[in-house]
């Protein structure tokens, strides 16, 4: 693996990192605290590509690879992660499931004003019995001519209230299980489409989760995304690339409060010098560090095989689950270290601290529980499924 990042690689992540300490820092304690949906900055990082990095740039991305959205994704979340996930959902959740599976005319209209970050896009998977088993799904579609008339209820959606175009999973026919299931783009300004209960989290509050409820919505039949059937196989596949961008939003996460410890260390005085001093903490630190540079380059691994299936078509199935998952443990141990690091300090909302550690929790549960991971890695490794 060539570790030696290309001078575009760094000119994103510089760039990314220099928004996220210049725009998002000194907001990201207000939105956590509010729960609104930071749209002032959202709309501030459509303007410089982040929100489409790795599409095209005739569909309005930046046109750039998956090894930049992470470095990209990364230092947005290591100042902010609610800010990291509607960045993350909006490009590999949104516009790589349509620019993976979608026809020309899908890539241009559902694409096209997401990338360039005119329009917010969300996916939506997941219902009020059906999580991390998905395939049990009970929102169904009817097609009646040219249209699927789609009922039922989905959950978790994120970025739901704020999303104008939404990447959704429906049961078109229950007796074929997982294989029944197809994908759809669905707009959010049209009759059938209504917000249901927005979710009070813990932490990424202000990457705004709600539900979405269908009441024979009326969905074209040139909005389907593949054919009847194939929504499963879309649903994971885009998932594989999702969880990359969940293992980037680690990394951030984890630095932030890596880097928090490091300085607390360095200051904070106890028994006569800097607590750096003790072994108690600089075994915290170690491990820290260990962690993270392991979930940086499994983080790469991912990346660069997400990369290559580009042209071959390979699934990046395995080395996205093993960097989801060793990088949200990452995430939430070096959060939890932090916090005692800081004691009292780490306990206050005076610090971000707190903070990391209620977005860390997050990581390790949505696009697939760690449990979710453990087993794919297992089933594939196994040759089972
Ligand atoms: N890529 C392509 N195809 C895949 C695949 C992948 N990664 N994983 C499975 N498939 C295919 C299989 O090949 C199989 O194909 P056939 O039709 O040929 O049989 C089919 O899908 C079914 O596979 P399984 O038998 O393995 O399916 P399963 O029912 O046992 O479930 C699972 C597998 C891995 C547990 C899956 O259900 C899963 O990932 N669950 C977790 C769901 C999840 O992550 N939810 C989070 C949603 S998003 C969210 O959190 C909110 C948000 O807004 C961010």
């Amino acid at each position: 693996m060539d570790l030696q990042l290309s001078e575009e690689h760094q000119m994103i992540r510089d760039a990314a990192r220099d928004f996220a300490q210049n725009e998002i820092a000194k907001v990201a304690a207000h939105y956590d605290e509010s729960g609104e949906f930071p749209y002032e900055t959202v709309k501030k990082m459509g303007n410089l590509g982040f929100m489409g990095i790795e599409v095209p740039e005739e569909y309005g991305g930046a046109g750039l690879d998956a090894l930049a959205y992470v470095l990209a994704l990364e230092e947005i979340n290591k100042v902010d992660a609610a800010h990291g996930t509607i960045m993350s959902v909006n490009n590999s959740l949104y516009c790589y499931g349509i620019l993976r599976f979608g026809t020309e005319e899908q890539k241009q209209r559902y694409v096209t004003p997401v990338a360039s970050g005119q329009k917010t896009g969300a996916y939506s998977l997941t219902e009020p019995m059906s999580g991390s088993d998905a395939a049990t799904m009970k929102s169904h579609a009817v097609r009646e001519g040219d249209y699927y008339v789609i009922n039922g209820t989905k959950s978790w959606v994120t970025s739901g209230p704020a999303a104008h175009l939404i990447l959704v999973f429906i049961m078109t026919d229950p007796e074929r299980g997982h294989r029944g299931i197809t994908a759809f783009l669905v707009e959010n300004d049209k009759p059938g489409f209504h917000l249901g209960r927005k979710e009070d989290k813990l932490g990424i509050r202000a990457s705004a989760t709600s539900e979405i409820h269908f009441e024979d919505y009326r969905c074209p039949v040139e909005a389907r995304l593949g054919e009847e059937g194939e929504g499963f196989k879309i649903a994971m596949t885009v998932l594989d690339a999702g969880r990359i961008g969940i293992a980037a939003q680690s990394l951030g996460i984890a630095e932030a409060a890596y880097e928090a410890s490091l300085q607390y260390a360095r200051e904070r005085e106890a028994f006569g010098g800097p607590i750096g001093r003790f072994q108690g903490i600089q075994w915290k630190i170690a491990d820290m560090k260990c962690r993270i540079e392991a979930s940086r380059l499994l983080m790469y691994q991912a990346a660069l095989a997400k990369e290559a299936s580009k042209k071959s078509g390979a699934r990046f199935t395995t080395e996205a689950s093993i960097a989801k998952l060793y990088a949200s443990e990452t995430a939430m141990f070096c959060a939890h270290q932090a916090v005692q690091i800081h004691a009292g300090m780490g306990y206050s909302k005076e610090l971000p601290v707190e903070r990391y550690f209620r977005d860390a929790k997050i990581t390790e549960i949505y696009e697939g529980t760690s449990e979710i991971q453990r087993m794919v890695i297992a089933r594939n490794e196994l040759g089972l499924r």
